[in-house]
């Protein structure tokens, strides 16, 4: 185990909980896993830069432990950029049969302005959380430089080797490898998400072999012998995303939660149809027909404003990573303590 990483960070045990974007990270979820040994995350790249500063506050203000605030680098696709109302239109009646069948309105077209990294950049400058995770690409060497000089670790997401050695040759701290089993979305940048399906295992391998920097593996992880495993392999500690998405303290649907302890998370698949970048979500009739009916694709951000009315009913859109099937606990701390105890055993062993 990279005991030195994790004293460097603070943490008792080599667990990070992922962050979450859309509104189901939460300050008591983040702050939970922190207090319990490992390193809580929140995923902000949906809020206004005053919201990240508050966040980043009240997080300090429910621990003194290490915690993680997360961006996305590259927030919106050129298709949906370009996408005008008529165009926009066009891809809302071409899905009219599942909007009826679901009993939702269809959605409206409104040009928006999306959130500017940069700015969000700064409220993290400005917060000064202890660490800087993000994905999607790699911030500008002089916010990395800034980063540095306040003592804010940096985090960075690779999918491929490649992106892997692009973060290292930034100057970036940790990479993050991120297996193609993950729930969330797949946060390439120097190829399609397409192009770049790495399985976590093959991926830890080859980035722990060619990179100097630690290696964080992220991806169908969900228990303490994935955690194991993956130390095996040369990571430094794990992310975990979906055990975590499932306990009480996220802010996921109730329903959203439910379903990954059903046998109906076992089967799960990527699909762009649903935010317009690939992402793993459980196959469910809703997602099906979606795919079915949906051709016209619009690119993130704007294709998610016509799947928006069946997730605000959480009408079967739910995230997933392969490791749903493993998952037992619904309280993050109970999680983590379990993880820790259990991490602790098989080393011994
Ligand atoms: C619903 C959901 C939302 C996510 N949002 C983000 C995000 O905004 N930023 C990010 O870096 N990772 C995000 N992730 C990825 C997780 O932080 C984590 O890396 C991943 O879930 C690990 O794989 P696992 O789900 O198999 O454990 C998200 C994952 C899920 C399931």
């Amino acid at each position: 185990m990279n005991t030195n990483l994790l004293a460097r960070l603070g943490m008792a045990i080599p667990v990070i909980q992922g962050p979450f974007g859309g509104g189901l990270s939460t300050v008591k979820l983040t702050a939970a896993v922190t207090n319990a040994g490992g390193m809580g995350s929140y995923g902000a790249h949906l809020l206004e830069p005053r919201e990240i500063i508050d966040v980043t506050h009240a997080i300090r203000q429910k621990t003194d432990g290490p915690f993680v605030m997360n961006l996305w680098v590259d927030r919106e696709d050129e298709s949906s950029r370009k996408t005008d109302s008529p165009t926009f239109g066009r891809a809302v009646s071409e899905m009219e049969a599942i909007y009826q069948k679901h009993h939702v309105a269809p959605p409206i077209f409104a040009a928006s302005e999306p959130l500017d990294f940069e700015r969000q950049a700064e409220a993290i400058l400005e917060a000064c959380p202890p660490v800087f995770s993000f994905v999607f690409g790699i911030p500008s060497r002089e916010i990395l430089n800034e980063c540095r000089k306040r003592g804010i670790v940096t985090m960075g997401a690779a999918t491929t080797l490649d992106e892997a050695q692009a973060i290292e040759a930034a100057g970036v701290d940790i990479v993050l490898a991120t297996g193609f089993e993950a729930g969330g979305h797949r946060p390439s940048f120097l190829r399609p998400a397409a192009d770049s399906l790495h399985g976590t295992f093959a991926l830890v391998r080859q980035i722990v072999e060619s990179v100097s920097i630690p290696v964080i593996a992220a991806g169908g992880i969900a228990d303490a012998k994935g955690v194991v495993a993956a130390i095996t392999l040369g990571a430094s500690a794990v992310q975990v995303g979906t055990a975590y998405l499932a306990c009480e303290e996220s802010g996921a649907h109730p329903i959203h939660k439910e379903t990954l302890f059903q046998p109906s998370a076992r089967h799960t698949r990527l699909s762009d149809h649903v935010t317009g970048r690939l992402a793993r979500f459980i196959v469910t009739p809703t997602l099906e027909q979606l795919e079915r009916t949906n051709r016209i694709q619009l690119g993130y951000p704007i294709q998610g404003e016509l799947t928006r009315p069946f997730n605000a009913m959480n009408e079967g859109l739910f995230y997933a990573g392969q490791g749903a099937p493993l998952l037992h606990h619904h309280n993050a701390t109970d999680l983590t303590r379990a993880l820790a105890a259990l991490i602790s055993t098989i080393t011994k062993s």
